[in-house]
C-alpha cells in the first residue's frame, strides 16, 4: 500500500530529479540523510542525537512502511543521492486509522527549488487515490515559514496552536501550528 509510481521532474535551477517510494535498500542512505537535515534544520522536533538507528532496523522501519496499508515513504533523488525525505503515518487504531501526519526535509543546497513540492504533491495524490485515507495533518514549528507557506501553497489549513509545546532550554520554548488538508 505505502508506494507510489516514480515522478521524474526538474528543479527550479535544472536539475534532473526523481520521487520515489523508499526501499528497504535505501536505508543508510535514509539515516544518513535524515541525520544530516537533523544536525543544520532548527525547526525540527527530532535532534540528531535522538536519531539512533541500526541499518537493520532502519531496513525493517522501510519494509513496514511499504506494507502498512496506510503509511508511506517516499524519496527525492538527484544523481543517486537522497534530496529529501517525507514519511507519513496513519493511526494505529480502528477509530483514527483514517487520518495521520508526516513529516520532511530537504537537503540545504536543494531547498527553495520545488523539492518540497514535488514531495507533498506526491503524498496528496497518493492520500487522495487511497481507500480509506481521508485527512492529512501535521504539526510545524511557528516560526518555521518556509514550511509553512509551502504547506499553505497546497491548501493545508490551520488547525491550532499548542502553545510552548517544545523547549529548547529553560528560558526557549516554540509554539506548534497543528495543520491539516482533507483529501475525501
Ligand atoms: C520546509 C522544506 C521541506 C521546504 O522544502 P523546499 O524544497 O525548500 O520547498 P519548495 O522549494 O518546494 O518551496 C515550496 C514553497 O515553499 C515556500 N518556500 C520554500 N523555501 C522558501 C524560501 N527559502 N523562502 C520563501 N519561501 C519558501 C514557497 O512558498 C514555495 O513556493 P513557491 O516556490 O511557489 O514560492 C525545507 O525548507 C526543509 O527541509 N526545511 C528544513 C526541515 C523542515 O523544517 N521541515 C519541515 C518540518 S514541519
Amino acid at each position: 500500500m505505502g508506494n507510489i509510481q516514480p515522478r521524474r521532474l526538474m528543479t527550479a535551477s535544472g536539475r534532473s530529479i526523481v520521487v520515489r517510494t523508499a526501499l528497504p535498500e535505501d536505508a543508510d542512505r535514509v539515516v544518513a540523510f535524515v541525520k544530516e537535515v537533523a544536525a543544520e534544520a532548527p525547526y525540527l522536533l527530532t535532534t540528531e542525537a535522538e536519531m539512533a538507528v541500526t541499518s537493520e532496523q532502519q531496513k525493517q522501519w522501510l519494509q513496514q512502511m511499504i506494507d502498512g496499508p496506510g503509511k508511506l515513504a517516499i524519496v527525492a533523488e538527484q544523481e543517486g543521492g537522497i534530496i529529501g525525505f517525507l514519511d507519513f503515518h496513519n493511526g494505529n487504531k480502528q477509530r483514527t486509522k483514517h487520518q495521520g501526519s508526516f513529516g520532511m526535509g530537504v537537503k540545504k543546497d536543494f531547498r527553495g527549488q520545488g523539492v518540497g513540492k514535488a514531495l507533498l504533491a506526491a503524498l496528496l495524490d497518493w492520500a487522495t487515490e487511497h481507500p480509506f485515507i481521508e485527512k492529512v495533518c501535521l504539526e510545524v514549528v511557528a516560526d518555521n515559514t518556509n514550511a509553512l507557506r509551502l504547506y499553505q501553497t497546497f491548501g493545508v489549513a490551520e488547525e491550532g496552536v499548542k502553545k510552548n509545546a517544545i523547549k529548547i532550554d529553560d528560558k526557549t520554548y516554540w509554539d506548534l501550528i497543528m495543520m491539516a488538508r482533507f483529501v475525501k
